[in-house]
């Protein structure tokens, strides 16, 4: 008789049970908002596989709950066709529209018709193949026939089951489709994070669900927090209606929206929608309308189709949500280069489910071009529906006027052709001081954690701190008494100010905040010169012939170090501070090329962009000139996007961009 391996049999039982019971509380939690044990309880269930798993792989399971960040990160998505097209929806904006679509429908099948009602999840459509029971592969909806293979990602969320006991009468392989998409307080809390390490915002959570869906790293989308919600079933097996699919979904463990109703008649549609217009702002997403089916199949089937669109069903949208207030004042903000931003406070008002107080205006000329003035009644949307903005004014009339002096420190405003913007000009003003510091600590300037604003101010009132160079000669006993510190973290603050004397040059650069001078421009500038000796000692004919630096920048960085920005950097360098010399860029493929960045990357963000090309031997520059090879348009792109094309230089997308680095 063969001795069995001793324990072998009680690990792989205890593997599956902890599979199984996984699976059962990733239910609860991620479908049905029931959790029946706490995070932590469920975390160690998780560890308990996990360390089973490491320690005896042969006990993995392709469909283990352990693997929904197992997938090969791929550059590229492959392109796969759908098993039937996945068909868009025909939109209904008003009453009337939808009213007429009730006609047509009735017309065709008779009186005896309800519909199916449900909310028009505003996130991206994704279809899932199911063979044998098992997730085998989801796509995007692409152009409805061909879409891309996000398997990988679509495994990460976990609301979508890797195993399922298919519904009655499903063949072996059937399709489940539905909506990826971003929660908004997800959402909120990721662009919290991005502010945090001084990374530009998201822009909106269909957009950023969109973006998170095509990741190339499966890693990143696990890290979003993505929710589904599914509607169809393809085939529907011995379903029978719309109704009896959501019911067979919910059956299989896909999460399906609860607030789905059946309706008899047009007028309870238009009070359903009328209902989830007053309460959207209440779901944890955004929806952009109401959708309704007629429910019976067989009455689909007689309804048919109309080019992409089925004659059964129809989108009921929402218009965009716009609201009028009163301009109750116009202040301006003074930022670290001494540009004045002035900002409408209006009278607070919910738009979009967000209530709106201060409204950002670009500059003088954008006041007036709209219009606005104190008193003024506007109306105003949320840009890309996150961004407040003044869309018109009832009675618009310019005149508004920048102020002669500082709003801060009383200096003198100037505005200084070519530009648009209005300047303080004292470099003494006490606002540009503290947004100076606090660019200075930023994560992509010399990156000094816990020098918040909080602090900043502390520091500037108790007169310790005018400029960066002060910071290094803060002192455990000093910072202790700052409101919350305590010992130890007064001591941590310390070290890590004497951890920042060695920042790479071009961070360092950009930490001064010399104006015009982003992070791109500080790489280039400090690629090209490799010390600040040799930078303080360019000529604006020197500065001219880097790449990405125009006239104007030459000008402004060769005022800076000439004026009172030579005296800082003296000042800095004084306390101990080295800039390291920026390595040399190397041999690569990208070697001569020259990129610029505008707009939202939905996969990266630019500073990493920005890195990659470097690392492949090209630059990145801040500005577009005839000296680009590239310039690489995201969502949002503005003026640099213009440029490039007056001067037709090459424009890619981010999917270009990825494949041309990829390749
Ligand atoms: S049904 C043939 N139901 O809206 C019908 N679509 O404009 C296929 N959407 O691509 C779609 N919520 O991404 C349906 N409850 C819902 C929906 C919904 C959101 C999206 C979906 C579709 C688009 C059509």
């Amino acid at each position: 008789m063969t001795k069995r391996k001793k324990g072998t049999p009680d690990v792989a039982s205890r593997a599956e049970t902890l599979r199984e019971q996984i699976r059962r509380h990733e239910h609860a939690y991620y479908v049905l908002d029931m959790p029946e044990i706490t995070d932590a309880e469920f975390d160690a269930l998780f560890l308990e596989l996990r360390r089973i798993e490491e320690s005896r792989p042969e006990l993995v399971t392709a469909d283990s709950p352990t693997q929904r960040v197992g997938g090969e990160a791929s550059e590229q998505f492959a392109k796969v066709r759908h098993r039937s097209p996945m068909l868009s929806l025909q939109n209904a904006f008003d009453e009337s529209e939808i009213r007429a679509f009730d006609k047509r429908v009735r017309a065709a099948v008779g009186d005896e018709v309800v519909y199916c009602a449900e909310l028009k999840i505003d996130g991206l459509a994704i279809s899932c193949t199911y063979t044998k029971g098992r997730l085998t592969r989801a796509a995007t909806r692409g152009d409805g026939t061909v879409g891309e293979d996000v398997t990988a990602n679509i495994k990460t969320i976990r609301s979508i089951p890797l195993t399922v006991t298919p519904a009655k009468g499903l063949p072996e392989v059937f399709e489940v489709r539905g909506e990826v998409y971003f929660p908004i307080a997800a959402f909120e809390k990721l662009n919290r994070e991005m502010e945090k390490a001084g990374k530009a915002r998201y822009v909106n959570p269909r957009n950023t669900a969109a973006g998170s869906v095509r990741q190339i790293d499966p890693g990143v989308t696990a890290s979003r927090d993505l929710q589904t919600f599914m509607y169809t079933l393809d085939p529907a097996g011995a379903a029978r209606s719309q109704w009896d699919v959501l019911g067979a979904l919910a059956g299989m463990g896909f999460r399906v929206n609860k607030h789905r109703r059946r309706l008899k008649s047009i007028e309870e549609v238009i009070e359903y929608h009328a209902e989830w217009q007053k309460k959207r702002h209440t779901l944890e997403h955004e929806i952009d309308g109401v959708v309704i089916k007629a429910d019976r199949f067989d009455q689909q089937l007689e309804l048919g189709f109309v080019a992409r669109s089925p004659r059964w069903a129809m989108a009921f949208k929402y218009a965009p949500e716009e609201a009028e207030t009163d301009v109750e004042a116009i202040e301006c903000y003074v930022g670290r280069t001494g540009v004045l931003t002035p900002v409408a406070h209006v009278k607070p008002v919910v738009v979009g489910g967000v209530t709106v107080r201060n409204i950002t205006m670009h500059n003088e000329a954008q006041v007036n071009e709209k219009g606005v003035y104190v008193g003024a009644r506007v109306v105003i949307h949320r840009a890309g529906d996150v961004i407040p903005e003044i869309v018109s004014v009832k009675e618009p009339k310019e005149g508004w006027r920048m102020p002669s002096k500082c709003p801060v420190c009383g200096g003198e405003v100037v505005r200084e052709e070519p530009y648009i913007a209005h300047r303080c000009i004292n470099p003494f003003c006490g606002a540009q001081r503290l947004e100076l510091l606090r660019h200075f600590a930023s994560r992509g300037a010399l990156n000094i954690e816990g020098l918040g604003y909080a602090t900043l101010n502390q520091v500037i009132e108790k007169g310790w701190v005018k400029d960066p160079s002060d910071l290094y000669r803060l002192k455990k006993e000093q910072v202790v008494q700052l409101e919350g510190f305590a010992d130890k973290s007064a001591q941590n603050l310390v070290s890590r100010l004497a951890d920042s004397k060695h920042p790479p040059l071009g961070r360092f650069l950009y930490a001064l905040g010399i104006p015009q001078v982003g992070e791109a421009t500080a790489e280039m500038l400090a690629a090209e010169f490799g010390s600040i000796e040799s930078l303080r000692a360019a000529t604006e004919e020197d500065l001219v012939r880097v790449e990405g630096v125009g006239p104007n920048m030459a000008h402004e960085v060769h005022a800076y170090f000439q004026g009172h920005g030579g005296e800082l950097v003296g000042r800095v360098l004084d306390v101990g501070v080295v800039p390291q010399a920026a390595e040399s860029v190397g041999d690569g493929p990208l070697k001569g090329k020259t990129f610029v960045f505008t707009g939202t990357l939905e996969t990266m963000g630019r500073p990493d962009a920005e890195t990659l090309v470097r690392k492949l031997g090209g630059k990145a520059a801040g500005s577009v000139s005839s000296k680009t090879d590239y310039v690489v348009a995201g969502p949002g792109a503005g003026s640099k996007l213009e440029k490039a094309q007056r001067l037709k230089l090459k424009i890619l997308d981010e999917q270009e961009f990825l494949t041309l680095v990829g390749g």
